[in-house]
């Protein structure tokens, strides 16, 4: 047999045309094959049948066994199921198979009461179970393979006799046509957890599956429901007939744009009725609805009892004329892509031949309508069709806020909604109502009633164009006609370019910008596409695809890509237990592509990709592969940049062990290295400074014998981090460029690009005047070398010292500026970081709100990262901006939170919580204590080269002293500080020293 894929038709093997609606049939090649695919199984069982057999005679038993098969099987097949086999007395049926529709799971629950009642008929009790999911269908002696099938059949086993009992997926494919009853979760044989289970009380007569929401305020169309009003007021004014068809995918809105019209255009009568996706031969259903309504119940059935059917047509048309000239009068015809052959030559007929009658017939239609009515409307002067394009993504924002009502949202939730949906008000309408089931602010998984329709539109269509899908599907989202005719099997490919003019027209695809270029039109539409081959041949086509994309010149981002296609051809293989050899060299080859892919984008600090790409590597290669190994430390540093501290500690770990197992010293040095860099960001128990440096030494020595300069590059650069943050800014800026140069020795980009960043941040704290210090940050700039990292830390450095040159504004700019790009770089680490260099450019500016703001988003941020070394400092600089603002006891809440957390070797923040915590309690009259810890902070860091920093403390110690009433000895310390600002070029903060120098000597001395 040769199911037709047009119609789904059985036909007889070797048929070349389908029996039933003259489709070509399409090769062996595409019947044969697997395909993965969501259906609907039912189980149906007799109860009591062996004791029933005991009371009758073989003959009368017989008689009802074949009558029970022969009404399972009207029952089943009405709906659209397969019917399986008949084991005893045990049916099942697949609804989805040949051919999937959008309510398959509603299918099987009214064929399951329509087989219950029948068996009762017999005087027989039914035990029936209906579940839903994903099973592989197309080859062997199964109709489908999956677990949804064992699972419906334990649910017919637990079934009461007459009882039909349904899984979770099924009743949420039918839900809002069915009523169920909750009953205990029945256990199912391999699975873990009881199986959620519903008893079925009733099947609700002629509702969706889904119910359509109406209630929700009507956005945007305005043009298109113009369109229909100008349309109806032309057939008012000139009394005649006009078609007018809405074309557009399934949720578009076609349905609601003509409810719009009907409730707007109160002078016409619109009358309504809806073509079924299936049924008994019931060409005329649509007029059962609009006879109705009319209350014309008899008309109809004196139309339908003509002989013929131009009778029929002729008196139906002159039913219409008669009620639309006592009033304007819109027929509504929904979905004709539905429509039997007859029905849409009984419009046309209506359209052509209606006289002195103001009719308006509106048709709605999905884009397959074209498929069976290429025409469709054409050669008409009175038609009109218009497609309905996706609403706007303000529209569908203002949608998802109307749904949500006074419901809130995590804004990446709405924004992914909004992405996800394109423009589609059902797909935007399901995913909000999911949200209310599985509790907002989680992730949006698709709704499995978006996903049965869009998996059924592709079920339907005609082989090829399907294949073709397929084969796009592989390649992403965008796509061109080239790569998929390289996909597309042999006797495929000349055809390739029509089939997808075909998905074109079906509005699964649409012309991309490039020539030959395409994307689908909604991210679901491919997943489906993809979601329907089997893993065998996704596999296949991934390593094909990679193969064929080898071959080409000049693709960018080519092992990036590649890596990915050998990567999910790998996966699938592994999936389906398939390896062997030729399996495990694709997992090799693709561990090497991303591997170099990730190297790249950690030498250009895309420190996110790099962390995804190198660790997507390091997993396919495995435990015990010394070239994974090698990449832990770089993912290391990947992970730990990009934010994801926890994760960056356990692979530096993990690279030490093994590091140590294989006796690579070198490469233990490298682990070890990051592994104490992060400990100063994230273990504030140890004094951190001093082990990094113990270890830059220890690795030197290591990496010297080794003659590993990218080595000798990294340890000297810590080397030089240690040097800084122990107050040593002159042999830490010399350590760098040693880093500089050993890594410029040994072609290690990612090395010297560090270095080059932490130059400028240096030379903010260095004993360097600011104007040389800002020439020397142009200077990195105007060079170039070191790409979008470096440039943004230069920028920072430049933007900072500009303030302190007195260029407040500008210097403002220059830094939001390298932040931005920190941001925009995944450097979440260091944007947090460099909140320090934002909230001093204020606090210089004298804008403590402003720096208060800058400080407390730092803050967050390195906190949410878990992150706490730059967090005390930043925590430090924010409680002396709330000081200035005169929040004293907040500031000292900040203050103490650093020194109870700090490092005790991390100096800077050691210092400024002490100055912050002297003022409060100089403040508050506590005198000595004031004094003794503001001096305290002074001598902290009297011995370091910090201009800046030892002058903000030799301030604070000098307000300390006034509150104290010492004047002269606070003028002696603002001189000191006078000194250092003016030494350093901090003119704003030296001017401003100044002047309370003058105020303090204008004052009378109260003690000498
Ligand atoms: N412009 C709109 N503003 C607000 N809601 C809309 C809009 N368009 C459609 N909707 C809502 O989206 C859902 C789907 O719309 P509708 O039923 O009209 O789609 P359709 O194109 O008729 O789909 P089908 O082909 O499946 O019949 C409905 O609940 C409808 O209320
Ligand atoms: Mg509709």
């Amino acid at each position: 047999m040769i199911a037709c894929s047009t119609c789904g038709q059985e036909n007889p093997a070797g048929a070349r045309f389908c029996n039933a609606c003259g489709a070509e049939l399409a090769a062996e090649r595409t019947t044969a094959r697997e395909v993965r695919k969501t259906v609907t199984v039912l189980f149906c069982d007799l109860a009591g049948y062996t004791s029933r057999g005991e009371q009758l005679d073989p003959e009368a038993l017989r008689r009802v066994q074949s009558q029970y098969f022969e009404d399972a099987r009207a029952a089943l097949e009405r709906h659209g199921a397969s019917v399986e086999k008949f084991i005893g007395d045990a049916v099942m049926a697949v609804f989805g198979i040949p051919q999937l529709h959008e309510d398959d799971a509603l299918r099987a629950l009214r064929a399951a009461v329509e087989l219950r009642d029948a068996v009762s008929d017999l005087g027989l009790q039914a035990r029936i179970g209906v579940n839903t999911g994903e099973v592989v269908s197309g080859s062997g002696d199964a109709l489908v393979t999956g677990d949804a099938v064992n699972v419906a059949a334990r649910l017919e086993q637990a079934a009461q006799p007459g009882e039909i009992l349904l899984g979770e997926q099924t009743l949420r494919l039918a839900r809002d046509a069915v009523e169920v009853a909750a009953v205990d979760a029945v256990a199912a044989k391999g699975k873990s957890e009881p199986v959620p289970a519903y008893r079925l009380v009733g099947v609700v007569e002629g509702a969706p599956a889904f119910a359509r929401r109406l209630d929700s305020p009507m956005v945007g169309r305005d043009e298109e429901l113009a369109q229909l009003r100008q349309a109806l007021a032309r057939t008012v004014r000139e009394r005649r007939c006009h078609l007018f068809t809405v074309l557009g995918p399934a949720g578009i809105g076609k349905s609601r744009l003509v409810a719009e019209l009907a409730t707007s255009a109160r002078e016409a009568l619109v009358l309504s009725g809806p073509c079924l996706p299936y049924g008994e031969g019931i060409t005329y259903w649509p007029l059962i609805d609009i006879f109705r309504s009319a209350s014309a119940e008899a008309q109809l059935d004196d139309a339908l009892a003509a002989p013929t059917s131009e009778e029929t047509f002729l008196a139906v048309r002159r039913f219409l004329e008669s009620l639309a000239r006592e009033r304007p009068l819109v027929v509504v015809f929904e979905d004709i892509h539905w429509a039997e052959p007859t029905l849409l030559d009984l419009i046309d007929h209506v359209a052509d031949w209606s006289r002195d009658a103001p009719i308006l017939v509106a048709c709605l239609a999905r884009p397959e309508l074209l498929d069976a009515r290429p025409a469709w409307g054409g050669g008409k002067v009175n038609a009109s069709t218009i497609l309905l394009e996706p609403l706007p993504e303000e529209e569908c924002d203002i949608l998802v806020q109307s749904l949500l009502g006074t419901r809130t949202l995590a804004e990446d939730v709405r924004r992914r909604i909004v992405v996800t949906a394109e423009g589609n008000p059902l797909f935007v309408e399901q995913m909000v109502a999911m949200l209310g089931e599985d509790g907002a602010n989680g992730d949006v998984p698709v709704p499995p009633t978006i996903q049965a329709l869009i998996a059924a539109r592709l079920d339907r269509l005609p082989a090829d164009e399907r294949e073709v899908a397929e084969r796009a599907s592989v390649i992403g989202k965008e796509f061109d006609r080239t790569a998929v005719a390289a996909l597309a099997p042999e006797p495929l490919r000349p055809a390739v370019a029509t089939c997808l003019l075909g998905l074109v027209r079906k509005e699964l695809i649409r012309p991309h910008v490039e020539e030959d270029a395409f994307r689908f039109a909604n991210l679901l539409i491919r997943d489906a596409a993809y979601e329907a081959m089997s893993k065998e041949l996704r596999s296949d086509l991934h390593e094909r695809f990679a193969a064929w994309l080898a071959e080409l010149e000049a693709v960018p981002e080519r092992d990036e890509i590649l890596g990915y296609h050998l990567e999910q051809a790998y996966r699938y293989k592994t999936e389906l237990g398939s390896l062997g050899d030729a399996g495990r060299e694709l997992g090799r080859r693709a561990a090497e592509r991303l591997a170099h892919a990730g190297r790249s984008a950690y030498a250009r600090g895309d420190m996110p990709a790099a962390a995804n790409l190198l660790g997507r590597s390091a997993s396919l290669l495995g435990d015990g592969d010394p070239e994974g190994l090698a990449l832990l430390p770089d993912l290391g540093s990947a992970l730990f940049e990009a934010g994801d501290l926890a994760r960056a500690r356990e692979v530096l770990i993990e690279a030490g062990d093994r590091a140590r197992e294989a006796h690579d010293l070198a490469l233990g040095a490298h682990a070890g290295l990051r592994l104490a860099l992060l400990d100063v960001h994230t273990d504030q128990e140890k004094s951190t400074m001093a082990g990094l440096h113990r270890e830059s030494e220890r690795a030197i020595e290591i990496f010297e014998q080794a003659e590993d300069h990218a080595g000798l590059a990294q340890a000297w650069h810590l080397t030089g981090l240690g040097h800084f943050w122990l107050g040593r800014t002159g042999p830490a800026i010399e350590a760098l460029e040693r880093a500089i140069e050993q890594a410029q020795r040994a072609g290690a980009a990612r090395e010297e690009v560090e270095s080059l960043q932490w130059l400028p941040i240096m030379l903010i704290f260095a004993p360097v005047p600011a104007q040389d210090a800002m020439a020397r940050c142009r200077q990195i700039i105007e060079s170039g070398g070191g790409g979008m990292s470096v440039e943004a830390f230069a920028l920072i450095g430049l933007g900072t010292h500009t303030a302190m040159h007195g260029s407040i504004d500008e210097g403002r700019e220059l830094v939001a500026r390298g932040r931005t790009a920190l941001q925009e770089l995944g450097l979440r680490v260091s944007l947090g970081g460099t909140s320090i260099a934002a909230g001093m450019l204020e606090l210089i500016g004298n804008d403590a709100a402003a720096a208060e703001r800058v400080l407390r988003e730092g803050h967050d941020l390195l906190e949410e990262m878990g992150e706490t070394g730059y967090l005390a400092s930043v925590t430090a600089i924010l409680a002396e901006a709330v000081y200035r603002q005169g929040r004293y006891d907040e500031a000292e809440r900040h203050a103490l939170s650093v020194r109870d957390t700090v490092a005790s070797d991390d100096l800077d923040p050691q210092a400024r919580w002490r100055g912050v915590a002297a003022k409060v309690l100089a403040q508050r009259g506590e005198l000595e204590s004031a004094k003794s810890l503001a001096r305290e902070a002074v001598d902290l860091v009297e011995s370091t080269d910090w201009l800046h920093l030892r002058a903000e403390l030799h301030c604070d110690l000098a307000e300390v002293l006034v509150l104290s009433g010492a004047g002269q000895e606070a003028a002696h310390s603002l001189e000191h500080a006078l000194a250092l600002y003016e030494e350093k070029g901090d003119q704003p903060d030296a001017d401003r020293v100044r002047q309370r120098l003058a105020d303090l000597r204008a004052q009378p001395p109260t003690t000498s």
